[in-house]
């Protein structure tokens, strides 16, 4: 293991324990949302790509999923600031949304997701994560929470360091010596 992954310092989420509550949020959503038509997955890429993909096979209500690319300006702790580089494809009026998330971190993009979102009037708007860091106080709610992880760096499962170990089947802790240099 440590072989074929040299630069995590230790696993905090199993690829079976992601698995296992893909399948737990899957069956949550899909029991609240039934009846209502066709939902709207938001997926968040790049990050959300592997969750929206595992979640959505395992939805049983009919769903379509659409994407967007958001980047903060600068320092995401410091400014706040984000932009949006992939809008949706599809107008999400009078629809059912789920924004997908991989993490929620400062929890800025999400809530400058949540906002933009309304603005376009859908007749719901939910939030799913993955994961959230622990400690940090969120303006939103998030409706289907996977894991609250420790506030460290994070990788795998489609969490990123400089693009590097996205495709992990599981999320962990990267050796601070990666990411100090
Ligand atoms: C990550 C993650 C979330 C966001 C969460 O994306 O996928 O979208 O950060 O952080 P926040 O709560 O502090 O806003 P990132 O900007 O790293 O882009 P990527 O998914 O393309 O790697």
């Amino acid at each position: 293991m440590t072989k074929l992954y040299p630069e995590f310092e230790r696993i905090l989420v199993t690829e079976e324990q992601i698995q296992a509550k893909v399948s737990e949020m899957a069956a949550q959503i899909s029991q609240d949302f039934k009846g209502k038509g066709s939902i709207v997955l938001v997926s968040i890429l790049k990050g959300a790509f592997m969750f929206t993909a595992d979640l959505s096979r395992q939805l049983t209500i009919p769903h379509y999923i659409d994407f967007m690319a958001l980047s903060s300006y600068g320092s995401k702790a410091v400014s706040g600031a984000v932009r949006i580089l992939l809008d949706l494809r599809a107008d999400v009026y009078n629809k059912h949304v789920l924004i997908v998330e991989d993490i929620v971190d400062t929890g800025n993009t999400i809530n400058y997701l949540y906002t933009v979102l309304q603005t376009k009037k859908p007749a719901s708007l939910k939030t799913c994560a993955l994961t959230r860091k622990e400690g940090k106080r969120l303006d939103i709610q998030v409706d289907y929470l996977g894991f609250t992880i420790p506030d460290v760096w994070v990788v795998g499962y489609g969490l990123d360091f400089a693009e590097r170990h996205r495709t992990w089947p599981f999320i962990a802790e990267l050796k601070k010596e990666v990411y100090q240099g």
